[in-house]
């Protein structure tokens, strides 16, 4: 036999019995985006390098390690790690967010050179929301009740807590980064050669180190809070203050810094101990600068992405309620001088008139016996039995395949109803 080839590390295929709940979970995140009057938006999956490097900065572990970049003759281009550069690419390029707001959404796959994990994969799929133009505390809310509504929708509100942090201005930023070094030089002995390159080009960073000594010593840092700026802080009180009133709990971590470097103001992550290392199902926050440093007009910026595998992990572990359609309602089977024929057009039939049935008709030949077999793998509910007699007189014969109830001989011009009424 010829040698097999595989899937690539960390990019996995959806199986046929995967698929329904990926689509069960895709389903309510459209619908409840939708219920929003947010709009779907779909971007090239291959952007130009720069885009990346300009967008999510330079010294990011997504952009210094982590991107699929390769050479198309003499341009250089990457495999998306993330959607918000190429949306805010596409808003610029086709003027989406010029003097205009813009509530908008998409859903696909990323990519990213990390080390495989469970919850962590090179190709993984997002679900993100960006929003332009609007720079109050209301949009934030907004996107954080939105995601909230979500949970619920998937059943998962139980096993998701929202931290919540402003990392405030560049300019506040600065002031509290020279803090921080200075409070991180005396602790040098704890860093790692990693985190003492980070003091030096990314110092923030440090703060989400996963050495719990280094944590318990960092419990006493400086905390950006204190540094904000006046806009900040009160744009931060206001956000606090309508989660207060809707009565969504959070906590205020002051150590929360997101990996990306377009943050401003508000950064959150909701995040569950279900899952194990891997706990942020959903991250996000406020970019008022992005649209112009990447060459548009100023124009604020706020948005989250959720990581899908994650999702249905997550409601795998803890929803013990879905009811995922079945692949087959209803399974056509067919023997004999003119059967296979009239079973295709019963099926089609029915999928006209009852097109929320899923309609699947045997065509592998064989007795009934084997036919009934497949039937039963399916777990239809009903087989419409076709021989030569049903045929000649325009019958169908219906048989439940999950219950005792007797089969029934009915005529073609009163099957639909008569199969609706088994559902
Ligand atoms: P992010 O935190 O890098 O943010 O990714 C968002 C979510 O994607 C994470 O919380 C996680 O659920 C999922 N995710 C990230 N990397 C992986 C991976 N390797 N395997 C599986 N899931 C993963 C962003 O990407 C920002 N663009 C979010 C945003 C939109 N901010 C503003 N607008």
């Amino acid at each position: 036999m010829a040698k097999t080839i595989q899937a690539i590390r960390g990019m996995n295929d959806c199986a046929p019995t995967e698929s329904p709940l990926w689509q069960w979970v895709e389903e309510k995140v459209r619908r409840v985006l939708a219920s929003y009057g947010y709009a779907e938006v779909r971007m090239p999956i291959v952007e130009s390098t720069p885009l990346f490097a300009r967008a999510i900065g330079e010294i990011t572990d997504v952009v210094s390690k982590e991107m699929y970049t390769f050479w198309d003759n003499d341009e250089q281009l990457t495999l998306r790690p993330e959607g918000t550069a190429g949306c805010v690419r596409a808003a610029i390029e086709h003027g989406w967010s010029y003097n205009n707001e813009q509530r908008l959404w998409y859903m696909g796959p990323m990519f990213r050179h990390e080390r495989p994990q469970k919850g962590r994969y090179r190709q993984f799929h997002q679900a993100g929301v960006e929003v332009f133009g609007i720079a109050n505390a209301e949009i934030d809310a907004e996107l954080i009740i939105l995601t909230a509504r979500l949970w619920k929708e998937l059943g998962i509100e139980q096993d998701v807590t929202l931290q919540l942090n402003s990392i405030g201005s560049l300019e506040a930023r600065k002031n509290y980064r020279s803090e921080l070094v200075k409070f991180l030089e005396q602790h040098r002995d704890l860093l790692s050669e990693e985190e003492k390159e980070r003091l030096l080009k990314n110092p923030l960073r440090i703060l989400d180190s996963k050495n719990p000594e280094l944590q318990k010593v960092l419990d006493g840092a400086p905390k950006l809070l204190d540094y904000l700026d006046d806009d900040s802080r009160e744009h931060f009180a206001q956000l606090c203050a309508l989660l207060d009133g809707f009565g969504i709990p959070y906590e205020i971590n002051p150590k929360l810094v997101r990996g990306l470097d377009y943050y401003n103001k508000t950064v959150f992550e909701w995040v569950t101990s279900a899952l194990g290392a891997q706990g942020t199902v959903c991250g996000g926050g406020r970019y008022d600068g992005l649209v112009e440093q990447l060459g548009g007009h100023a124009t604020p910026g706020v948005g989250f992405a959720m990581g899908l595998e994650r999702l249905v992990l997550l409601v795998q572990e803890v929803n013990k309620n879905i009811d995922l359609p079945n692949a087959v309602d209803v399974y056509v089977v067919h023997q004999g001088e003119g059967a296979a024929l009239f079973a295709l057009q019963v099926a089609e039939q029915l999928r006209s008139e009852l097109p929320q049935l899923r309609t699947m008709m045997h065509c592998s030949g064989g007795n009934f016996k084997k036919q009934f077999k497949r039937a039963d793998k399916s777990a239809a509910t009903l087989a419409l039995v076709i021989g030569e007699s049903e045929v000649q007189n325009r019958q169908v014969v219906v048989k439940h395949l999950q219950g005792i109830t007797e089969q029934q001989t009915v005529d073609l011009t009163a099957l639909t109803d008569f199969v609706q009424q088994q559902f």
